[in-house]
């Protein structure tokens, strides 16, 4: 198989090596399970994304659940919100009983569906205008500058700790109006709730879970009461005060609700962020012909930006359940079926990216399914963009001989793909 998952035709030794690499694709593929995946996977899981998407695109696991892999199956399920429902009261039951984890994630609006869904996100809708933006870019510029000066000042640094992970967190902190000496235990907070999806859940994931979503909440109760005593006093682009005047406006968000979207959101703009910076600057270690011409011409960073997002997306899985029974991808399913959409491997999918393991930081087009797609796709995704083309641009530019210095240590973790360490020298 060539490394794009396509087979070649290269003469009858070829034929029978090509033979016996078709018979292990297919043993890969058909004891593919969710539930067991060891580190060779969790390093590098594209062959067998690519072994499920030639012999096995809709695959059944021992629960009963399918898992997909081609891109347009991906593409069909995200834009059918009715025949593929985001609530999760049932699905994380299993796990997560009646948690605090539980209470979160089934509050989020991104485990739900219309019109609770709706509301929330329609609130949400003002933190992310083009304007709003603007007023972010600025200090996103700043905070890098910061964070690259101090790096300048030691000769090396960890990619993660000093600058992927540093970043999405001040800048949620921010919008949050969470005051930057209170900021420390944010990071561990976010990792602990999200660390709770992961396919298995060990008991001291579950614990560290439901303990940083009981001590988040707390602390924004103070934040909330904080601005309730005070309004006016806080900055207008906080989305916190937006979001408490609208509740207490119209009743829209009740108290619960206001907090756990709040949460929410430092979880999805935190890792799925750093996981961008850490996954990007990796790649083009990796094909160091792109970091060249990305170096010749920084212009090309939006279009290298979408191309990280698409070759090594953070967020590798998403879900869905089947609202009634369906033929979804040539396969009849019964209402109520989990299926897990592999974002990761439609991303690579030949079918919709000629060569798909090159990295090409001016692929063109580049429709890819980093940020999902439809009623749910991603609230942030141009803040995730700016911050993005903002750090790994201004880092090319400020360390001309940026290099891998030691072992990067990978998350190991299926659903959100990063690094939790890249030391680098400048
Ligand atoms: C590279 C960075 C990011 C990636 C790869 C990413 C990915 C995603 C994906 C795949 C979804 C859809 C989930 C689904 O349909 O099941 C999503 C939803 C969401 N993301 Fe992001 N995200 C990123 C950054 C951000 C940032 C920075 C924020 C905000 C600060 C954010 C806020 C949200 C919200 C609010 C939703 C829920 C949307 C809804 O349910 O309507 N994300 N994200």
């Amino acid at each position: 198989m060539t490394l794009d998952g396509t087979a070649r035709d290269t003469g009858a030794t070829d034929d029978r090596d090509q033979g016996d690499r078709d018979l292990d694709d297919r043993r890969l593929a058909d004891g593919f399970d969710l539930r067991r995946l060891d580190r060779a996977f969790l390093d590098d899981p594209y062959p067998t994304y690519h072994a499920l998407r030639r012999h096995d695109p809709v695959h059944r696991l021992a629960d009963g659940s399918y898992f997909l892999t081609r891109y347009d199956d991906v593409v069909a399920i995200y834009r059918d919100p009715d025949l593929f429902s985001s609530d999760k009261t049932v699905d994380f039951k299993p796990n997560l009983g009646d948690s605090p984890l539980y209470e979160h994630h089934t509050t989020s609006l991104v485990f739900n569906d219309p019109p609770y869904h709706t509301r929330v996100r329609r609130l949400l809708a003002p933190a992310f205008t083009p304007r709003a933006l603007r007023a972010l870019q600025a200090r996103v510029e700043a905070q890098v500058d910061a964070l690259l000066d101090r790096a300048a000042n030691q000769g090396r640094m960890d990619l993660i700790a000093d600058l992927a992970s540093a970043l999405p967190v001040q800048l949620i902190g921010d919008m949050l109006g969470v005051p930057r000496d209170e900021r420390g235990p944010l990071r561990g907070w976010s990792l602990a709730i999200l660390g709770a999806l992961e396919p298995v859940l060990s008991r001291a994931q579950f614990d560290a879970g439901c303990r940083a979503v009981a001590e988040f909440k707390d602390y924004l109760r103070g934040l909330i009461a904080d601005r309730r005593r005070h309004p006016g006093r806080h900055d207008d682009s906080e989305i916190l005060s937006k979001l408490i005047a609208a509740e207490d406006g119209g009743e829209t968000l009740s108290e619960l609700e206001l907090l756990h979207n709040c949460i929410f959101l430092l979880n999805a703009g935190h890792e799925t962020t750093t996981n961008l910076i850490g996954n990007g600057v990796e790649a083009l270690f990796r094909f160091p012909g792109e970091m060249a011409r990305l170096r010749a011409a920084p212009d090309l960073i939006k279009s290298a930006v979408e191309e990280f997002l698409r070759f090594e997306s953070s967020n590798q899985l998403g879900n869905r359940r089947l609202t009634r029974d369906a033929e979804v991808g040539g396969v009849a399913m019964a209402a109520g079926t989990y299926i897990h959409v592999c974002i990761g491997a439609a991303n690579r999918d030949p079918a919709q990216f000629p060569d798909p393991d090159r990295l090409d930081i001016t692929r063109s087009p580049n429709r890819h399914l980093a940020f999902g797609s439809g009623i749910h796709a991603c609230a942030g995704m141009s803040l995730a963009r700016m911050e993005g083309q903002v750090a790994i641009g201004k880092l090319l530019r400020r360390f001309p001989d940026l290099r891998p210095d030691g072992a990067a240590v990978r998350g190991g973790r299926a659903r959100f793909r990063g690094f939790l360490s890249l030391p680098v020298a400048l």
